[in-house]
């Protein structure tokens, strides 16, 4: 499903981001697994990643900052949507944790579509905000070391936890969600999943092979919907799985590393965390100015993906 919402405001106005103290480095994962520190960097980018913490802990540390960056108190906020796939419970939605943390006046809800998540997020954002709200906060958290299988080594090598967290407000100013795509293959779903209170089973090569095709898709699509080219990219931020994968999608979008957020090596994959983190990071280094075009690609279980070309505004 492709997207044209040029007559939307959602304006990104605070962000922030949250990590776990604890650092697991591929060392660290040779000691337990039959593995080593350079198979791991040339496959697939990862250096080390961050373990620990709650979902909802996590979730609220990110939404604070990006609150207290925005200058927003939580009595201001109209809705939380946290993306996750990795809920501290079956229910309540963890957002509810969250909303009840940051002091939130309005609504809560949790969204999963794995790790597309925070772009579904982002689009369902710039929804409600078209249709009245006032500010949405929009976090992507998630405690992904819950559900590896630490002994397997064809998944423990790649996730992590983390959030990381933004502020959207409607209204007028710059900042928009120009064009966005979103899209799911049920048919996929054995390739990538994790059975009610079990482990993430993985089919990593064929993952791999489907992934960048998803991903280049999508982002057409999305550049399309908002009536712009790669060019206009002033920043590109996939989702971070595997540095191989950036790269290819990276290459045949035509899009260079220069232009791409990377933070791969230090996180790992954090599902539905992955896409803000990254944009925070590049956000927080100072690489986004006013008016710059932000393409965002989210790849997943499911299989889902999810693309959306994003106006910075501050
Ligand atoms: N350390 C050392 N060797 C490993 C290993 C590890 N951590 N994991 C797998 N291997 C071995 C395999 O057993 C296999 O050995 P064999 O040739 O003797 O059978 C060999 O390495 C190649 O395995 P393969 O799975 O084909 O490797 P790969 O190059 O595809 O890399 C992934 C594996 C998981 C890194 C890669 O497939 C991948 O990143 N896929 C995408 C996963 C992804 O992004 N998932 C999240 C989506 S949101």
């Amino acid at each position: 499903m492709m997207g044209d919402v040029a007559s939307s405001s959602a304006r990104i106005t605070g962000w922030g981001a949250a990590l776990p103290e604890k650092v697991v480095t591929n060392a660290d994962l040779e000691a337990t697994l039959d593995t080593s520190d350079e198979w791991i960097v040339e496959r697939t980018g990862i250096r080390e990643r961050r373990i620990g913490g709650s979902t909802t802990g996590l979730a609220i540390e990110a939404g604070r900052r990006a609150l207290d960056q925005a200058g927003v108190p939580g009595a201001d906020v109209d809705l939380v949507i946290l993306c996750t796939c990795t809920p501290d419970e079956t229910m309540p939605a963890s957002s509810a944790a969250v909303q009840q943390g940051l002091g939130i006046a309005g609504g809560a809800m949790d969204l999963n579509a794995a790790c597309s998540g925070f772009v579904y997020g982002l689009v369902a954002a710039d929804g409600f905000l078209r249709s009245g709200l006032g500010r949405v906060l929009l976090i992507g958290a998630e405690t992904m070391s819950r559900i590896v299988d630490w002994e397997d080594r064809g998944t423990a090598i790649l996730f992590g936890d983390g959030a990381g967290a933004v502020v959207l407000e409607g209204g007028g100013g710059p900042g928009r969600v120009l064009g966005w795509d979103l899209g799911s293959d049920g048919s996929l779903r054995h390739i990538l999943h994790a059975d009610a209170g079990g482990t993430i089973q993985m089919d990593g090569p064929e993952v791999f092979r489907r992934a960048v095709r998803i991903m280049v898709e999508s982002a057409e699509r999305a550049l399309q919907g908002a009536g712009c080219s790669v060019d206009d990219i002033a920043l590109f931020v996939p989702h971070q799985a595997n540095a191989r994968i950036i790269a290819s999608a990276c290459s045949k979008l035509g899009i260079s590393a220069e232009r791409t957020a990377n933070n791969l090596a230090l996180v790992g994959n954090t599902s539905a965390a992955s896409i803000p983190l990254a944009l925070v990071g590049a956000a927080d280094a100072g690489r986004l100015a006013a008016g710059d075009l932000v393409l965002v690609v989210g790849f997943g279980a499911g299989m889902s993906w999810a693309s959306a070309v994003v106006e910075w505004a501050t």
